[in-house]
């Protein structure tokens, strides 16, 4: 009853009701902007038609409201916007919005389904390089615009369309294949996060169909260094931060529980703890830390965070320490070979074969995804060291392997081919050969002998011919 008074408040109170019409795919996402205000200190409401099920209820936020899949939210223009993720079929029907005594809208939502949509794609780009993603689409949205958004922490901000450009960004729709690609040159720190690829479907009103979400991760190249050398951690931030506090952690670095190793002091630029000193150039917009004589426990994942003023900003790299004691094995093809590698914690037990350790960053092959049956590892938990089998080993085998993941020793694997079975092959090759020679020797001989007696039989022949 209470419930059916409010609404019959709403209709008396809002103004004319719009509709909306906007299709999603199923696994994507509808992003429709109500052309309304916001009005903060007035109750939204979201109900699902035609039960009226309530999935908003009498609730008041500064900018963002969230129920499940259901998001309200202000945009820039201070606008209401309505968006619904994750679609399926299910969530297809009306549903109306409205802002408690100011306005209230229908919106029809359809879902349909297509292969294009389903995709949560994740990439990896380091910091000043090129990143670039696809987004696939349906062929029903060939002659729409193409429209980037991204997810703030309260917010969806469009970051690029036809008329909204922004430097460094970059859009090309091939028509042919239904994929748009963005390209985002020059990457900060500042451009990971999650981005949705859209278009734009309504003509009439702002409503995008969200066809792809694209997280991208900012990362610094990892840091690769000797056993008793220094490691220069380059941590790049966007310029808008050059006064906050800078610092560098290791393992753990949330607000909560955080150990900075070493902190940035606002006026001065530089600190110094025993092996570790840290130093921002402002005019660079890049904190650096520098470890001098690196041993194994130096390596693992840093993070280098600037402090805001309620949380933290932060990207993450790694240092990698290569132990200066080499392994060095001499094997012969067929035998087997048994490596024990130390490790430091659980997920260091790793396994590579790459020239160069900062090959095996990138490419890092851990035990479990060798699929070859010749290779086995065990491991032993409690001493800190796992071994890797290798059986029947093939000249191929050889090379440079790396063990461990953040301390790294250096494995080389030498596998000959087997001199003794080559000797035993030579010496049969040689006999089979003194025998055949033996032989033929023999036959030439005994040919020669019968020379003697064949004579006769061709006189015999000629003396046979010639009365002819
Ligand atoms: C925001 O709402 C106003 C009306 O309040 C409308 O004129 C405007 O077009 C809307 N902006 C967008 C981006 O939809
Ligand atoms: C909506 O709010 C009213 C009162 O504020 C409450 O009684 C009711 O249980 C709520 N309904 C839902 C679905 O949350
Ligand atoms: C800061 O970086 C700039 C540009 O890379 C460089 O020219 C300058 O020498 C650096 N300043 C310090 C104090 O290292
Ligand atoms: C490993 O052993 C091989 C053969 O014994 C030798 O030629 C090679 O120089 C050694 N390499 C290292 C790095 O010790
Ligand atoms: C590896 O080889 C060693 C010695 O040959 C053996 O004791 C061990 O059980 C083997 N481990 C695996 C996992 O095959």
């Amino acid at each position: 009853m209470k419930i059916l008074l409010i609404f019959f408040t709403f209709y008396l109170i809002s103004d004319a009701v719009r509709c909306f019409s906007v299709t999603g795919y199923s696994g994507g996402s509808v992003l429709v902007d109500s052309g309304k205000l916001w009005f903060s200190t007035n109750v939204k409401c979201f109900n699902k038609l035609p039960g009226w099920r309530n999935i908003m209820n009498n609730t008041k936020h500064d900018k963002w409201i969230s129920v499940g899949k259901f998001t309200l939210f202000q945009n820039n223009e201070g606008n209401l916007t309505i968006f619904i993720r994750d679609l399926n079929e299910h969530d297809a029907g009306g549903y109306w919005i409205g802002v408690l005594y100011k306005w209230g809208l229908d919106l029809t939502l359809h879902v349909e389904d297509d292969s294009c949509c389903k995709v949560s794609k994740k990439v990896m780009v380091n910091v000043g390089e090129t990143a670039t993603f696809s987004c696939e689409y349906s062929q029903n949205h060939i002659n729409d615009l193409k429209i980037i958004f991204k997810e703030g922490k309260d917010s969806i901000e469009m970051i690029y369309s036809r008329w909204k450009k922004k430097e460094r960004f970059s859009i090309s729709d091939d028509k042919h294949n239904n994929i748009f690609s963005v390209r985002i040159t020059a990457v900060t720190p500042d451009d990971g996060g999650v981005y949705l690829c859209g278009v734009w479907i309504n003509r009439h009103s702002y409503s995008y169909s969200i066809i792809n979400n694209v997280h991208l991760h900012i990362s610094i190249p990892p840091v690769v260094r000797r056993e008793g050398e220094s490691a220069e951690i380059i941590c790049p931030y966007d310029s808008i931060y050059k006064s906050n506090t800078k610092s560098l952690c290791k393992g753990k670095c949330s607000t909560r529980d955080r150990n900075p190793l070493s902190e940035t002091v606002r006026e001065e630029k530089e600190t110094k703890t025993d092996r570790l000193t840290l130093k921002d150039n402002v005019t660079a917009s890049v904190f650096t830390g520098t470890i001098t004589g690196l041993t194994a426990e130096d390596a693992g994942k840093y993070w280098c965070a600037v402090t805001l003023e309620t949380d933290l900003n932060y990207l993450y790299t790694h240092l990698m320490v290569i132990m200066n004691e080499e392994l060095n094995l001499t094997k012969y093809e067929g035998d087997d070979v048994s490596i024990q590698c130390k490790h430091h914690d659980e997920d260091q037990k790793s396994f590579c074969k790459a020239y160069e350790a900062s090959m095996c960053v990138k490419d890092g092959v851990s035990l479990e995804m060798i699929r070859d049956d010749r290779f086995s590892f065990s491991d032993e938990a409690s001493t800190g060291v796992f071994t890797v089998n290798i059986t029947d080993l093939r000249e191929e085998d050889s090379g440079i392997y790396w063990c461990g993941a953040h301390v790294m020793s250096k494995v080389h694997l030498n596998v000959k081919k087997d001199f003794s079975m080559i000797i035993i092959i030579s010496v049969c090759v040689i006999l089979l050969l003194i025998g055949g020679f033996t032989l033929t020797v023999w036959k030439l001989r005994h040919e020669r002998q019968s020379d003697a007696y064949t004579q006769p039989s061709s006189v015999y022949c000629t003396v046979t011919h010639n009365p002819l």
